[in-house]
Parts: structure tokens; C-alpha cells; sequence
């Protein structure tokens, strides 16, 4: 009998609906939410709003889409957390209401692990152990991966996140929130000609809030001099800002490789979707003889697929939860 299972993921501000069948995915359909442009970030209130209004649309899509029937669906996954407890609330009612309904088993997943198993959703997929570098807009994190259900963390931010640094300066510039896109665009038609310098930090921890400040003090000073600094050189200060990011992020992935002689390397979460990052582990796996993963790009940003991959080899295991499970906002890995 085919294991059938419906995935749902709405720990931020995009609502997901995913069926994976013995382990292959069928659909991967996500509801993006515009509003948050308005207020550059995301509004928890509208976020959960919106994914209430989405939820029921997006998943008779992924259904649809996958060519099953309800009735044949084995369990229905959920992101549990780490995320916004308002917009985690929506996701988990709807599957708890949705199993109750067809009488199938839940299973809770963590979102920053369904990241990692992106990985797990096509081929080419990493060998254990691995280490993976998961960089979102709530998350930095350097991941030992020992087995699908099996991670250490030997590295996390002790402040703002990869993504995070991306959006807050890109505001700092008036670009549209989430401005990490943005950023990667104009830096391909920049050159990193201005120096930010690299944190200090111990171990294979990250720090992104230091970065931030510089670069509003850069920036401060330099409209001092001429208010239209920004709009003349908007390309090479995204180069500048990017390329920091980028050797921040590269220089502890190199450190972990060194310290745990794993060379089996991915990246994965939004920021992962970034060129210069993208380039680099691509660059640097070659010089330094590692096998290098990354994930397709609707696979990077947040998605219902990877949850579904996480639901299979939970379900595989028999891990299942109750119906008086309930969101945890700061789920840890
Ligand atoms: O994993 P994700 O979709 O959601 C979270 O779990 O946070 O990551 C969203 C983050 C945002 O900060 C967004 O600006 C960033 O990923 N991002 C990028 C790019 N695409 C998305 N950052 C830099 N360059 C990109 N191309
Ligand atoms: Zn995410």
C-alpha cells in the first residue's frame, strides 16, 4: 500500500501545502503573502490572517495537483515550530482538524530540520553524515547531520540571523522587504569596493548585528557628504554587503569542515537561495575537494515539500503525535 501524506507549513508568512508518496514528492504548492511589503517586515497579525484565508485553497490544490484522493491519505505532517506562534496556530489546527476528520495519524516536524531533509526531496542527495549550513531569515546554523532524524548544531547566531542582515540593511538602502532578492540582484551588477569588516566570533557562532550598525554609520556618514550616495553607488554597496555576508558565512562552514573532516557540505533555507553564496560553496568545494548540495531553488525558501520529506521518515519510525499537541514558537533542533 502507497504511504500517502499531506504536509502543511505556516511557521512565517508563507502558507505550503505539500503530498509526498513513499517518499516522492507529487505537489509543492505555496501561498506567498504580499501585504508584508507595505510595512517592510512581516506582521504577525496579517501573516496569520492570511494564512487562515490561504490554508484551505492551497491545500485542495497540493491534493489535487498530486492526483490522489483524500480517503487514500496515510497522515498529515506538520511544522510544530520553530516560527511566529500566531501563524504556527493556523497550521497545526488545520491538521489536527484534517486528521481528526479522515481519522489518519498526525506527525509533528521542526522546521529547521525539514530544511536540512530539503535535501531528501531529489537527487543529487548527501551521504552520511553531512554537515549542512541553514541560513533563513530566522536562522544561522551549522548542522552535523548523522542520519535523517539525527543533527547537532555546532554553530548558531548570537544575534540577527543570515536573512535577517540581508533584510535590515536592504532597508537601510529602501528596498522592499524581504530584501535579500533584491540585494543578490543588484550586487551581480556591483563590485565589492567597500570594506565592512568581519565579526569576531568564537567557534563556529555567527554574529550579523555588528555588520548591520557599520553599515548604517558607512552609510550615515557617506550622505553626510552626498545625499544621493545611496541611489549612485546602490550596486556596489549590495556587492559589499553580500560579499561580507557570504565570506561570514563561508568562513565557519570551512572551520567546521576542518574541525569534523566531514566533506560532504550543504546549504540549505532561504538565503541559500543567494548567488554569491551559491558561487561560493560552489568555488570552494572544488579548491577544497568537497562534494557540494544545493537545494533547488523552490526547495531553498520556505516550502511544505521539506516537510513532507521530514513526515516520511517520521512516519517511517511510527513517531506520531496527539491531538492535544500544541505550537512551540522557539522549537529548538
Ligand atoms: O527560509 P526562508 O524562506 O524563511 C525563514 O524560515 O526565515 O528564508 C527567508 C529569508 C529572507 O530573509 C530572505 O531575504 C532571504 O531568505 N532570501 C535571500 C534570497 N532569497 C531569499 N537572501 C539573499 N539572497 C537571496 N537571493
Ligand atoms: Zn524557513
Amino acid at each position: 500500500m502507497n504511504i500517502n501524506i499531506l504536509a502543511i507549513e505556516s511557521s512565517c508568512d508563507d502558507t505550503s501545502a505539500s503530498i509526498i508518496q513513499n517518499g516522492q514528492i507529487l505537489s509543492n504548492c505555496v501561498a506567498n503573502q504580499e501585504a508584508h511589503k507595505l510595512y517592510g517586515g512581516v506582521v504577525p497579525e496579517v501573516a496569520s490572517r492570511a494564512h487562515q484565508a490561504n490554508i484551505i485553497p492551497v491545500v485542495d490544490m497540493a491534493i489535487k495537483k498530486a492526483g490522489i484522493d483524500k480517503k487514500d491519505l496515510s497522515a498529515v505532517a506538520f511544522t510544530r515550530g520553530p516560527g511566529l506562534m500566531g501563524s504556527l496556530i493556523v497550521g497545526v489546527s488545520f491538521a489536527k482538524a484534517f486528521a481528526m476528520s479522515l481519522k489518519i495519524p498526525m506527525v509533528e516536524v521542526n522546521h529547521m530540520m525539514a530544511h536540512v531533509l530539503a535535501h531528501f526531496a531529489e537527487a543529487p542527495k548527501p551521504t552520511f553524515p553531512f554537515l549542512c549550513l541553514t541560513v533563513s531569515g530566522g536562522h544561522t546554523q551549522i548542522v552535523m547531520v548523522k542520519d535523517y532524524l539525527e543533527m547537532e548544531v555546532l554553530g548558531n547566531t548570537i544575534d540577527d540571523a543570515a536573512g535577517e542582515a540581508f533584510d535590515k540593511t536592504g532597508k537601510l538602502l529602501g528596498l522592499d522587504y524581504p530584501a535579500g532578492p533584491l540585494v543578490d540582484k543588484y550586487a551581480k551588477l556591483g563590485q565589492p569596493i567597500f570594506p565592512f569588516t568581519e565579526p569576531k566570533v568564537d567557534g563556529l557562532d555567527f554574529s550579523f548585528s555588528g555588520l548591520k550598525t557599520s553599515i548604517l554609520y558607512f552609510l550615515k556618514k557617506q550622505i553626510k557628504t552626498n545625499p544621493n550616495f545611496i541611489q549612485e553607488n546602490l550596486n556596489d554597496i549590495c556587492a559589499s554587503v553580500q560579499t561580507r555576508i557570504v565570506s561570514i558565512l563561508m568562513n565557519k562552514l570551512k572551520k567546521a569542515v576542518k574541525q569534523t573532516g566531514i566533506t560532504e557540505v550543504a546549504i540549505a533555507g532561504g538565503v541559500s537561495a543567494n548567488s554569491g553564496l551559491r558561487n561560493a560553496i560552489v568555488v570552494t568545494g572544488k579548491e577544497l575537494g568537497w562534494n557540494t548540495y544545493i537545494p533547488r531553488f523552490e526547495y531553498c525558501t520556505d516550502n511544505a515539500a521539506m516537510i513532507a520529506v521530514t513526515g516520511h521518515y517520521k512516519y517511517l519510525k511510527g513517531e506520531f503525535v496527539g491531538q492535544d499537541v500544541v505550537p512551540m514558537a522557539r522549537m529548538k533542533l
